[in-house]
């Protein structure tokens, strides 16, 4: 017997980040779109906790218990007084260390599927808190969507959106460390005051009328400067995509995958054809948002 489950990537189409908190995390404005590139995360009964992976990017994903998967299988087998004595399978398909909440996905994903699996009968808010616990994007891997992220991003409220985006992820050679993107943050604001972070009203108005061209003026990371820091080649990728005919290009969460909000879907094609074939990125993938949280097939 084996449980899968389906999870989102997602982009954050609003990351407005406040200073630095004494735990060292930030405060954080962060809305949450899941998009259409998703892992799925099998459990299977074995011996003892163990986990495997395939797809691209694989061999970057850590297999030992500091996956965030085999984490979350811990976490839910501590709670519940049982071992977890589980085979995770994570067949990948969202870029790994790429600014796309993939491992914070995978750990939602596994979190169900074990409780499905063990018969454990978690509430949803308990899912909930056990995600938080794991990762401050995990809670919103769980429920997909759009959300508003405020704390850490952990503490969610879900947001009405209109009608479906279309969107082209270029992907990265390589990854951003997001410890490391949110240091180049501070450092980058070293000696100037960093204000409260806000959800932005026009934001939300183009989200829940499903507007592109209103959500397009309206995207915006306080990631991304720090992130084109640490990897300066991302403004050649971004560059591309917005002359290629994308409405707006912005890095997604902390990067270095690259994200473009286009029209409509012929617009995906061609905005992913000119970024695949100028050699500024790996690949593109075009996608639709929102999509939904984790899904037990
Ligand atoms: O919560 P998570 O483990 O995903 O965070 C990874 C790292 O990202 C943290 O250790 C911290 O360096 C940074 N972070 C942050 N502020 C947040 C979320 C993450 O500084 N709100």
């Amino acid at each position: 017997m084996s449980v899968t489950v389906r999870v989102p990537a997602k982009v954050n189409v609003q990351l407005a980040v406040g200073a630095a908190r004494p735990d060292g995390f930030h405060d954080l404005a962060n809305v949450f779109l899941a998009v259409g590139l998703y892992d799925e995360v099998t459990v299977t009964p074995a011996d003892a906790l163990r986990v495997t992976c395939s797809g691209p990017g694989a061999d970057q994903v850590p297999l030992d218990r500091t996956n965030l998967a085999a984490r979350a299988a811990d976490l839910l087998a501590a709670r519940y007084g049982r071992p977890a004595d589980v085979h995770v399978h994570i067949a990948k398909d969202i870029p790994v260390a790429g600014g796309m909440a993939g491992g914070s996905a995978d750990a939602a994903g596994a979190l169900v599927a074990c409780d499905a699996l063990w018969g454990t009968g978690a509430s949803r808010g308990e899912l909930l808190d056990l995600c938080a616990e794991l990762g401050s994007d995990v809670p919103f891997a769980l429920v997909g969507g759009a959300a508003l992220g405020t704390g850490r991003g952990e503490k969610l409220q879900p947001l009405e959106t209109g009608g479906t985006f279309h969107w082209v992820f270029a992907l990265a050679d390589g990854g951003l460390s997001t410890p490391a993107v949110y240091r180049e943050f501070d450092r980058l604001h070293e000696g100037r005051s960093v204000p409260e972070p806000t959800a932005s009203a026009d934001l939300l108005t183009a989200l829940r009328k499903g507007d592109p061209e209103a959500l397009a003026g309206s995207l915006s990371n306080d990631l991304q400067p720090a992130a084109v820091s640490l990897y300066p080649a991302l403004a050649d990728t971004l560059a591309t995509g917005r002359s290629a005919g994308a409405l707006a290009a912005l890095v997604s969460g902390s990067g270095p995958t690259t994200a473009f909000l286009v029209r409509d879907a012929d617009a995906a094609e061609s905005v992913a054809e000119a970024l695949t074939a100028s050699g500024t990125c790996r690949t593109a993938r075009t996608t639709v948002s929102p999509a939904p949280g984790a899904t037990i097939l």
